[in-house]
């Protein structure tokens, strides 16, 4: 469905972030017809560049990063005539009337400014952007994460950030949330009879989430080296996943209870202090080794010359929701860099039978088991027990329901970037993060942090290539459960 036309400011309109993932999503969206003219797309940053450099910077990241079937030669050329660009001091006085000049005849569209930068310049933007008078009733602000370190630079970005606007015109990013296979899993619980009735601490045993990447951290060392697995992906998706699993039905679909239920599971977490965080949190930090039979250095040499560094790369934990729903039921969290595969999966391992009235015959009765894919190859298997086919009596076997999305839908599944910025220009917030749901994602959060360094103890060292260092793997089997792979 096409939006009204209105005017998007990238900050940091020449990073990482707006080649690789805004640029390529706004042209999907503009090459499907969603944008109306007289739509304008201008990127910011501090460097010196003219309007025809900056576009042909984003032709290039679009032939990098979007697929060549996908790039007609009509709709790119569309798309970069919707570009401009202005050279500006987030911090100081050059290019801000510069940029109110360019705006000043879309007075009345959404005006949204994309604020892909370091959250240090959050501040400086936001209050920027009020004393140049370029905040109009329609401005939406949308903050990248990270959105801090912690609960207190946290707090003071949105206090900085609360100071200028009014919640209703923040929209903080997690773009998990943007997933299409995130948004199933609202359809799977919501939209099924099947599956609320067993979605309690009576029926599942246990949860399982993992988040692995077979990547590095790369060129990204210098942000990843202050941030590390707990603070780059738990504190945030991770978490906005388990809020999925674990919440109560909202009421509603609007974004106030959405989040009202999510930000209910947050403060229902289990705390995670001194006194456990040696029992239920596990940290690790790939060591060289081979992923894909690829040789791939250790996160130390890719830091570079002479680094030393306890940043985790990997990060296991066994949560708990403090709630009638889900008390005693572990919450199992994995996520690392340089694993043996990519893949983000959450596993609903649902109990065993009560009886088995099959007697030793029948053999191993498996327990039910409910694995959602995420990505890459989106599905949902649901495994059942059946009977093993043939005259030989009651032998049983387990076999997945499988529901696979390329199979079912032949359709592009459409990156996060794409949904999210259109939620933006069209105001919906249910799938960003409210204020007071991050903060207590750090509330959570912190007190692991501190007792980690409280802890002095280094990361547990892991061969790239492989599930973590043993310890994750002990993690779970002392409760006598195994993480989930697919057999
Ligand atoms: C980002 C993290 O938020 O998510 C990265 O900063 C990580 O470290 C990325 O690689 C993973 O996102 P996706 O969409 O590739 O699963």
């Amino acid at each position: 469905v096409a939006v009204d036309p209105f005017d998007l400011v990238v900050f940091g309109g020449t990073g990482d972030l707006a080649h690789r993932k805004l640029f390529p999503a706004l042209f999907r969206r503009d090459h499907d017809g969603q944008m109306t003219e007289p739509t304008r797309i201008i990127g910011v940053s501090r460097k010196e560049m003219d309007k025809k450099a900056f576009k042909a910077e984003v032709k290039e990241a679009l032939e990098t990063f979007v697929s060549a079937e996908e790039l007609d030669k009509a709709a790119v050329t569309r798309f970069l005539a919707r570009l401009d660009y202005v050279t500006l001091d987030a911090t100081g006085e050059a290019g801000w009337s510069d940029l109110k000049d360019r705006l000043a005849d879309g007075l009345d569209r959404v005006r949204a400014f994309y604020l892909a930068t370091s959250p240090d310049l959050f501040d400086a933007i936001v209050h920027n952007l009020r004393d140049h008078s370029l905040i109009t009733p329609k401005t939406r602000v949308v903050l990248e994460k990270p959105l801090g370190k912690d609960l207190e630079s946290a707090r003071e970005i949105n206090a900085a950030v609360g100071d200028v606007l009014d919640e209703s015109q923040i929209y903080r990013i997690d773009h998990y949330l943007g997933k299409e296979t995130v948004q199933n899993l609202l359809a799977l619980r919501f939209a099924n009879v099947l599956f609320e009735p067993v979605w309690d601490s009576a029926h599942v045993d246990h949860v399982q989430i993992t988040v692995a990447e077979k990547i590095g951290v790369g060129a990204r060392g210098g942000y990843y080296d202050t941030s590390g697995a707990l603070r780059d992906m738990v504190q945030n998706h991770i978490l906005q996943l388990l809020c999925l699993v674990a919440m109560e039905p909202p009421g509603e679909l609007d974004a106030d209870s959405l989040r009202d239920e999510k930000l209910k599971v947050l403060r229902a977490l289990k705390p995670i202090g001194d006194a456990t965080v040696r029992t239920l949190t596990v940290r690790g930090q790939y060591r060289g080794g081979a992923v894909d039979a690829k040789s791939v250095p250790g996160y130390i040499e890719e830091l570079g010359d002479g680094a030393a560094s306890n940043t985790e790369t990997f990060v296991a934990l066994k949560a708990e929701v403090q709630t009638w729903r889900w008390a005693g039921v572990p919450f199992y969290l994995r996520t690392g860099k340089r694993l043996p595969t990519q893949v983000s999966e959450i596993v609903i391992q649902f109990r065993e039978v009560p009886l088995s009235i099959f007697g030793a015959a029948g053999g191993f009765l498996a327990p039910n088991r409910l694995v959602i894919r995420l990505q890459p190859d989106e599905g949902v298997k649901l495994y059942l027990m059946i009977k093993d086919p043939g005259p030989g009596g009651l032998r049983f076997r387990e076999v997945p329901l499988n529901l696979s999305f390329a199979d079912t839908f032949k359709v592009r599944n459409p990156d996060a970037y794409e949904r999210l910025l259109m939620d933006v220009i069209r105001g919906s917030q249910a799938l960003f993060m409210r204020r007071d749901e991050v903060e207590a994602a750090w509330m959570w959060a912190d007190p692991i942090l501190e007792a980690w360094s409280r802890l002095g103890q280094p990361p547990a060292s892991y061969t790239a290539g492989t599930w973590g260092p043993s310890a994750a793997v002990a993690l779970i089997e002392r409760d006598g459960r195994t993480w989930h792979e697919d057999p």
